[in-house]
């Protein structure tokens, strides 16, 4: 099944949704109506939720974002001590929370994939110890309105709350998790690809044509999910070799997509040349997903001259098929238009 924006249902909002916040009582979000998107608008991402809005990975930040017309909502999954996946960036929570306040001796350093990395990280905390922290704004730039305020979800919360949004406004709230660090979290014993299929199982989700995609930078575990689900899988990719048409090729056997950084698709700052990356994995029979739109001026490339709009509308002509947004109003605004 493809999600389609385009449903007419997708036109009005109820005036109030409920931000699913187990700790607090339940709290009234904000009514924001989502716009009608062409029916061959590709697909809106919202980026680690409503990020640019938002402190990232956050109940309140997936439900914003669904309000604005985003058709996926992005968690990425790491694993508490306790073996509970929860929805963070990186297993170091440090820039993301208010551990550092909270939990001060119990920063250490580690090596993760290679890096050496000092902080707090998820795998030496419960979900208990975990659900005493509150989300904060990890960009210095973007506005701390709403820093301690919301908790970390779990991945259970996070399908949990797509169903719930999903039925309000009477077409699926797609979910696309990313396993971050598979192999070293199964390495510690608390691997994250089971627990996430045995999650989407129990809601229904293993299927082809369920509102899921499931992402990994690493390629061993998509190809080991790929004979254990048919839920869809997307190989995020970051170098040149990755896709050069016979790697596309390779991809094709085990993945329905190849999510791609936006320089990867077309130049740098000032190169509006595009790559044959797009071309290469359709006729391969990949879709093209790209991350991530973010109008910022230390993130946009400096051709679209400051203005976001001009990059989705680049990328639209290009011909992707999803679009990883942080403000993903902003992208639903440059498809409307
Ligand atoms: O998953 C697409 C994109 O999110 C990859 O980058 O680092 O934000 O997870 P990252
Ligand atoms: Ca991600």
């Amino acid at each position: 099944m493809r999600i389609r924006s385009s449903s007419v249902l997708r036109l009005v909002l109820p005036s109030l949704l409920v931000a699913c916040t187990p700790a607090q009582a339940p709290r009234p979000v904000p009514t924001v109506r989502a716009p009608v998107l062409p029916a061959a608008a590709p697909l809106v991402i919202a980026h680690r939720g409503a990020s640019g809005h938002r402190p990232e990975h956050t109940l309140e930040g997936y439900t914003l974002a669904v309000q604005m017309g985003a058709d996926f909502i992005e968690p990425d999954l790491v694993s508490t001590k306790d073996g509970v996946l929860v929805a963070r960036h990186e297993n170091e929570i440090g820039a993301t929370t208010d551990v550092a306040s909270k939990f001060a001796s119990r920063k250490t350093r580690k090596v993760i994939d290679g890096d050496t990395i000092s902080g707090w990280f998820t795998e030496d905390f419960t979900l208990a110890e975990l659900r005493t922290l509150r989300a904060n704004e990890r960009l210095s730039f973007r506005s701390h309105a709403y820093d301690g305020q919301f908790l970390i979800p779990t991945f259970d919360e996070v399908l949990a709350l797509a169903d719930s949004l999903g039925r309000t406004r009477g077409h699926a709230v797609g979910v696309y998790p990313e396993t971050k660090h598979p192999t070293y979290f199964r390495g510690i014993g608390l691997a994250i690809e089971e627990p996430m299929l045995r999650s989407l199982r129990a809601r229904g989700l293993d299927r082809a044509d369920a509102p899921v995609f499931i992402q990994s930078f690493e390629s061993g575990n998509l190809r080991t999910l790929s004979k254990q689900t048919r839920i869809r899988l997307i190989q995020l990719v970051s170098t040149a070799p990755q896709v050069t048409p016979a790697a596309l090729r390779d991809m094709a056997t085990y993945a329905y997509g190849v999510g791609a950084n936006t320089r990867q698709i077309v130049g740098g700052d000032s190169s509006a040349v595009p790559t044959t990356l797009i071309a290469d994995a359709h006729a391969a029979g990949l879709r093209v997903h790209v991350w991530t739109l973010r109008p910022e001026l230390v993130f946009l490339a400096k051709r679209y001259g400051g203005d976001p709009i001009a990059e989705v509308h680049e990328m639209l002509r290009l011909g992707v098929d999803g679009m990883f947004g942080d403000y993903p109003d902003q992208v639903v605004r440059g498809l409307r238009r």
